[in-house]
């Protein structure tokens, strides 16, 4: 693709021009936009892009190791994998209400990232993966925070850190990122990854949240996500993923009364993600996910699936 191509050789020109004989410093997240905005820049200055890696303790199954693999071992690239997950668990430990959760995470991915950032000696550049309807929704009048929620990026970081911004991405939509992703040689379904928020299970386990139940979460999460590949329906949903409740019911298995935790299915299909639909996914492929839960993750006894559609539902639930 000759546009791509000469997307990609301008700003690997220009971010050498740019950053000289300085280092950068990246918050990867794993997500689409920070893995893309790595592999460029890392094309562009090699070793003197130094990445950052927070495992919040909050992420889906084996993304660090999967990380790591993918852009650490298969790139090359320099990655500090920091793992935070017990700070973050216990500054959480016993907080119920959604937005406190929110701030929790959000705050102490700050404190995290701005500690490790001043590790690495003369780092003058901070990267980011930001794009171009990023840009919008920042100068939108009504600001980002005209959402419900307080949202948190992974990334999105105080401005009084004392870094140059590099935000090579800036000038392009979504569908642009990933080509130019694919066009780096970073595999397609890596490109194609849903979107995944800042507080992560923090926001997917509803009320408090502690180690057991993310194991359980991450367990439930993995299953509906790897039937979805399976069955080649993954890219046909725009966001999928498993919530877990604070609600124990009655079940039995094999001879055996349970009393276990409920999980929902949560499946959207959307284009701005402002509105969303339910997926309407095959009956037959939600049994096999909801046999496999509860066969397979200890904690969970029944499955939900969730109807709702946004508004006046929102797509996760907290
Ligand atoms: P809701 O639940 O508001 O979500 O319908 C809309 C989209 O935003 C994502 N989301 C977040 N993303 N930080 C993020 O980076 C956040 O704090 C956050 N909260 C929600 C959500 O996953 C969905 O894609």
């Amino acid at each position: 693709n000759w546009k791509l191509t000469n997307y990609i050789e301008k700003t690997v020109a220009e971010i050498r021009e740019t950053v000289g004989d300085n280092k950068v410093i990246l918050g990867l997240s794993g997500g689409v936009d920070s893995s893309v905005a790595a592999v460029l820049i890392h094309k562009a200055i090699g070793d003197q892009l130094q990445c950052i890696f927070v495992d919040t303790g909050l992420l889906r199954k084996n993304e660090d190791v999967k990380v790591m693999e993918n852009y650490g071992e298969h790139f090359n690239m320099n990655i500090k994998l920091v793992d935070a997950s017990e700070r973050f668990l216990s500054k959480l430990a016993g907080v119920d209400d959604p937005e406190q959760k929110r701030k929790i995470i959000g705050n102490e991915f700050i404190h995290v990232f701005d500690e490790e950032s001043h590790k690495i000696e003369g780092a003058k550049f901070l990267a980011q993966g930001t794009i171009y309807p990023d840009v919008i929704e920042s100068q939108s009048v009504n600001g980002p925070s005209a959402v419900i929620k307080s949202h948190h990026n992974v990334g999105g970081l105080p401005e009084e850190m004392e870094f140059e911004l590099l935000e090579p991405l800036r000038e392009l939509f979504k569908d642009e990122v990933r080509k130019v992703g694919e066009e780096l040689g970073i595999p397609h379904h890596l490109v194609h990854r849903h979107p995944f928020p800042g507080p992560g299970l923090g926001i997917r386990i509803l009320g408090a949240v502690d180690a057991e139940k993310v194991k359980i979460l991450q367990e439930a999460d993995d299953i509906f996500i790897e039937e979805l590949y399976k069955n080649d329906l993954y890219e046909k949903v725009s966001q999928a993923f498993v919530v877990l409740l604070p609600v124990k019911s009655v079940g039995v298995m094999g001879d055996e009364r349970t009393y276990e935790y409920t999980a929902v299915v949560r499946s959207a299909n959307t284009i701005d993600f402002m509105t969303a639909t339910w997926s309407r996914l095959p009956y037959e492929f939600l049994d096999t996910v909801s046999s496999r839960i509860i066969n397979e993750v200890r904690g969970i006894n029944r499955v939900a699936y969730d109807i709702s559609s946004k508004p006046p539902a929102t797509i996760e639930w907290e």
